[in-house]
């Protein structure tokens, strides 16, 4: 729903997926699931079942083993426009030897124009700078990725994709490895853009009760007692 009261078309459609590696041992089997620009969704659900590979999945990173998988008017294997998504893997795939600024001015580059005019690559720089400044790494800036703490690193990631601007953001387990204020700063740095933006957050959070406090809504995959090959997805709707 937007600040209109008008509830907008999806933005991510998943119709009869099953998702995975191979095709005789689906992980997960999600017969219908609709995110909408606004939203904030967690995956949630015990180690090993899928919730990379679904958020991989929805990035367009793996091909699921069948069904549709649309995201925005782009169904896969076509790919929505460059930037639209942003992804904060579980492994963040930093570049450890260049500066943070480096780092984050790569995504915001993806989330400009594509034309390396000088006012594209300004843009760039003060969206680089202000979203390094969100997470608290405004004295890293210029220091190589590698000496800085998991956390840090992390928010490195965090910090990369919120510079590109994305209408959708993937987020892997985001705030794992950084100490309870800093999780807190970064948590409501990252619900403040999508809320201003009217962006949609598909967060994957292993600790439930923050899953809860974050989400508008759960996706909880369960390892499926019901089928050994299947997994169970369920949407709950949680009050908020
Ligand atoms: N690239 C891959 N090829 C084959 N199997 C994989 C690959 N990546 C992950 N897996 C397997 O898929 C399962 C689900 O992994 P994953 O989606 O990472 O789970 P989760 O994020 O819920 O912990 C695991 O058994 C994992 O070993
Ligand atoms: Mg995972």
């Amino acid at each position: 729903m937007n600040n209109t009261g008008i509830k907008e078309d999806a933005n991510v459609i998943l119709e009869g997926v099953k998702i995975g590696y191979s095709i005789n041992n689906p992980l997960v089997e999600i017969p219908h699931l609709e995110i909408f620009p606004g939203e904030i969704v967690a995956i949630t659900g015990p180690s090993g079942v899928g919730k990379t590979t679904l958020v991989r999945t929805i990035a367009g990173l793996v091909s699921p083993i069948s069904g549709s998988v649309r995201v925005f008017d782009s169904t896969l294997p076509h790919r929505p426009p460059r930037g639209s998504i942003g992804y904060i893997p579980q492994r963040l795939g930093l570049v450890s030897h260049a500066s943070v600024l480096h780092n984050v001015l790569l995504g915001a580059r993806a989330g400009h124009s594509s034309a390396l005019s000088i006012i594209s690559s300004q843009k760039s720089r003060r969206s680089a700078i202000d979203a390094i400044d969100r997470m608290g790494l405004s004295e890293k800036m210029h220091e190589p990725v590698r000496r800085l703490s998991g956390g840090q690193q992390r928010r490195v990631a965090t910090a990369r994709t919120i510079a590109q601007s994305p209408k959708i953001l993937l987020a892997d387990e985001f705030l794992s490895e950084l100490d309870e204020k800093t999780l807190d700063k970064v948590q409501n740095e990252v619900i403040d853009y999508i809320r201003k933006n009217n962006s949609t957050l598909i967060l994957v959070e292993h600790d439930v009760s923050r899953a809860t406090s974050i989400a508008d809504r759960m996706l909880v995959i369960d390892d499926g007692r019901v089928n050994p090959f299947l997994s169970h997805t369920t949407a709950l709707e949680v009050g908020k």
